[in-house]
């Protein structure tokens, strides 16, 4: 069993006092594993936690565990960030028997009571069911993948979100590429998204597109160095604990790659609809197939394939296929599956990329056709 399926539901219910955020958001959870039946982690607090929030997170942690569902033995190690190992007043302690046993290690916590007098500030009440739910405000959900990076999938998801808001819908565009967020750079973002009055993160607009990236909250200077099941808590909080409401279509950039990475990142909510991107030559193809294979995995009904880069217009007339002709066509009739469009190799493309202002915004036709088949086909 993943640690993360029990951890992250579980951990995504209590409040971090100091960031105001989910101790899952606020990277609090570490080192995760499941070793038989005992699941291990460890709480990274921050020298500021008192010792009473110390043993509140802790506490909390262990009552939502068991309310999810773990009946296994659990060990949670507080580590407190920027204190070296030796002389760390961390404190280990581990508690079974569904998280509100009785507690071993140091300090001895009084568990039961700790779980009964739970309702301290920073804590959140029990929620209603997390996994497969539509975040709220969300009608529909599309996920775009390419398996191959740097095929375009990013200029693809910006620009199909810019043609639905053009035509009239309501469109939300979250940028699930946590190594590599390209959305601020391509919508032209700017400035800190804020917190609303419940808490959630409200989405930076730009082209009549409300838009989220992790490149919005970290410094694009500063490496992420979140390890994996980090990254997967911050995309899920994304989906959950962004201001969302209203949004007819919520277009995902999922990152590069077809790994448990990327399947983690989606299989928690429901996908409408996915959208492979593909350039035409056979390397590239073959990533789309495991893209194909991703969406069909999980159930998602795909809605076709987006061949970029499919020819260049030569300056004299004429146009060249410098990554070859017809892939993304015979894909999509392997698989019985729409070809949504076929998007020339342009200047113009790339720059408005760049420039922040997807080559849509400017008549690029093709980005239009292709989202009038998404609001159809879905
Ligand atoms: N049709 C096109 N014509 C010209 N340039 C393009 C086209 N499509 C994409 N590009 C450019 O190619 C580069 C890679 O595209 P993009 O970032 O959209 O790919 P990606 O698949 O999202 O990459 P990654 O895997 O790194 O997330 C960008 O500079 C983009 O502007
Ligand atoms: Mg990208």
């Amino acid at each position: 069993m993943d640690p993360l399926s029990i951890l992250e539901p579980a951990a995504t219910r209590v409040r971090d006092p100091l960031s105001g955020r989910s101790v899952w958001l606020a990277g609090l959870i570490q080192d995760a594993r499941i070793d038989g039946d005992t699941l291990r982690f460890v709480l990274a607090v921050k020298k500021e936690h008192g010792a009473d929030d110390r043993q509140r997170l802790r506490e909390a942690l262990l009552r939502n565990l068991a309310e999810k569902g773990w009946t296994g033995e659990i060990v949670c190690t507080i580590r407190v960030e920027g204190v070296a190992a030796a002389g760390a007043p961390a404190t280990a302690a581990s508690a079974h028997d569904h998280g509100h046993g009785h507690t071993h290690g140091a300090p001895p916590a009084p568990a039961r009571d700790a779980i009964k007098g739970m309702s301290g500030p920073g804590m959140q009440p029990h929620g209603g069911p997390i996994t497969k739910a539509m975040p709220d405000g969300v009608k529909r959900i599309i996920a775009v993948t390419s398996g191959k990076g740097g095929v375009g999938k990013s200029t693809v998801a910006t620009n199909l979100a810019v043609a639905l808001a053009k035509l009239g819908h309501k469109v939300g565009l979250l940028d699930a590429d946590i190594y590599g967020p390209s959305l601020p750079l391509m919508m032209n973002l700017h400035g800190k998204p804020v917190g609303n009055d419940k808490k959630q993160i409200v989405p930076i607009p730009s082209h009549g597109v409300r838009c989220m990236s992790i490149g919005l909250l970290v410094d694009e200077k500063e490496p992420v160095i979140w390890r994996g099941p980090m990254v997967m808590g911050v995309v899920n909080q994304f989906f959950k604990e962004v201001d969302w409401s209203d949004c007819e279509w919520l277009i995902v950039d999922l990152p590069p790659g077809t790994g448990d990475a990327q399947l983690t990142m989606i299989q928690g909510v429901p996908i409408s609809g996915g959208v492979v991107v593909t350039t035409p030559q056979p390397v590239a193809l073959l990533d789309a197939v495991r893209g194909l294979e991703m969406f069909r995995k999980l159930d998602v009904p795909i809605l076709g394939v987006v061949e970029n880069m499919s020819w260049y217009d030569l300056p004299g007339g004429g146009k060249a296929y410098p990554f070859g002709e017809g892939g993304g066509a015979r894909l999509a009739t392997e698989y019985g599956v729409p070809l949504l469009g076929q998007v020339p190799l342009k200047e113009s493309i790339r720059a408005g990329g760049d420039a922040g202002r997807p080559a849509v915004l400017d008549g690029e036709g093709v980005f239009l056709s292709i989202a009038q088949k998404v609001a159809k086909l879905v």
